[in-house]
């Protein structure tokens, strides 16, 4: 199968590009190309005429996004609508990547694949949107919602929490946000896997198993990555302001993607790779 990754160049988009696999993976990005313009997207990926397509590009600057919502609803929405626009004159499945933002947060247990979304932030409502376009452009699409990613080499939390621990010796990590880790080089196959077995078109939650707070995540990756030894204070969210605030709650359940036996490892064992790669 040849298989077109728009956006390979990203932290999700660069690992795809390097996953040994035996489809033939062809990749499109900025600066040569850009998804909001679909005078250019569109033919050109009718002139690649990949089997299947997987859109992991878009506007992730979530903070950025408060300042400048219209680039963010162009890249996350209407990008996304183009290549769904391609993917139907294709005939060629599109799985568009989303994101656990798409939840309001506030449920004690995770969200169902069916459950309700409630966008917040800006970035939030322009997934959302991205998620509504491939779906009125294009039936054949898997919307597969993912969070806190992370891969080797990446810009990403455990990256940062690295850097700032070495940086300051100290650190104070927001204890009261939750989430799923979501390990690229894990998500990879899965989403393959998905192609593979032509899995229907709908929503899938692909995360890693289990689930933590910032906090709970920043002393694995200490840990696992050697700096165990430096000190971490937990703090509200309140007392580390952002431009955007994300949902402290919202968490995926993953029943779609494990009724076809599509399931990730414990995050932990995924941050133990992570930081052996890192290392070596
Ligand atoms: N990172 C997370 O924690 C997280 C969590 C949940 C869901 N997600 C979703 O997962 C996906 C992958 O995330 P990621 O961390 O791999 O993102 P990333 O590293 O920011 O990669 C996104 C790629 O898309 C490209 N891009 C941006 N605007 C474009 C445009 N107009 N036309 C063509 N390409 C464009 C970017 O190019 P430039 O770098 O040049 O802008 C970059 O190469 C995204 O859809 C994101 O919403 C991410």
């Amino acid at each position: 199968m040849k298989i077109l990754i728009i956006g390979h160049k990203g932290q999700l988009g660069r690992t795809i590009m390097h996953t040994p696999t035996a489809h033939e993976l062809v990749g499109i990005d900025l600066p040569e190309h850009d998804i909001t313009d679909a005078a250019d997207v569109i033919p050109t990926i009718l002139a690649l005429a990949p089997d299947a397509v997987i859109n992991p590009a878009a506007f992730t600057n979530v903070d950025a996004a408060e300042a400048d919502p219209d680039l963010a609803y162009r890249v996350n929405a209407h990008g996304a609508g183009n290549i769904a626009r391609a993917c139907h004159q294709l005939g060629v499945p599109l799985i568009q990547i989303s994101t656990n933002e798409v939840f309001e947060g506030t449920a004690e247990t995770p969200y169902d694949e069916w459950d309700q979304r409630k966008a917040e932030s800006v970035y939030a409502r322009s997934k959302l949107a991205g998620e509504n376009a491939v779906r009125f452009y294009h039936d054949n699409v898997l919307i597969v919602r993912i969070a806190w990613l992370f891969a080797p080499g990446g810009a990403n939390f455990p990256g940062k929490i690295c850097a700032a621990a070495d940086k300051h010796g100290t650190l104070r990590v927001v204890d009261d946000e939750f989430g799923n880790p979501t390990y690229a080089p894990d998500l990879v196959p899965a989403l393959l896997a998905l192609l593979d077995q032509q899995a229907p078109p709908g929503i899938y939650h692909i995360i890693n198993a289990g689930s933590c707070s910032r906090y709970e995540f920043a002393l694995e990756v200490l840990r696992q990555a050697g700096r165990g030894h430096i000190p971490v204070t937990p703090i509200p969210h309140t007392e580390w302001p952002r431009p955007s605030q994300p949902p402290l709650r919202a968490l995926l359940a993953n029943r779609a993607a494990a009724a076809l036996g599509i399931q990730l490892r414990p995050w932990q064992e995924a941050v133990a790779e992570w930081a052996q790669r890192e290392t070596t």
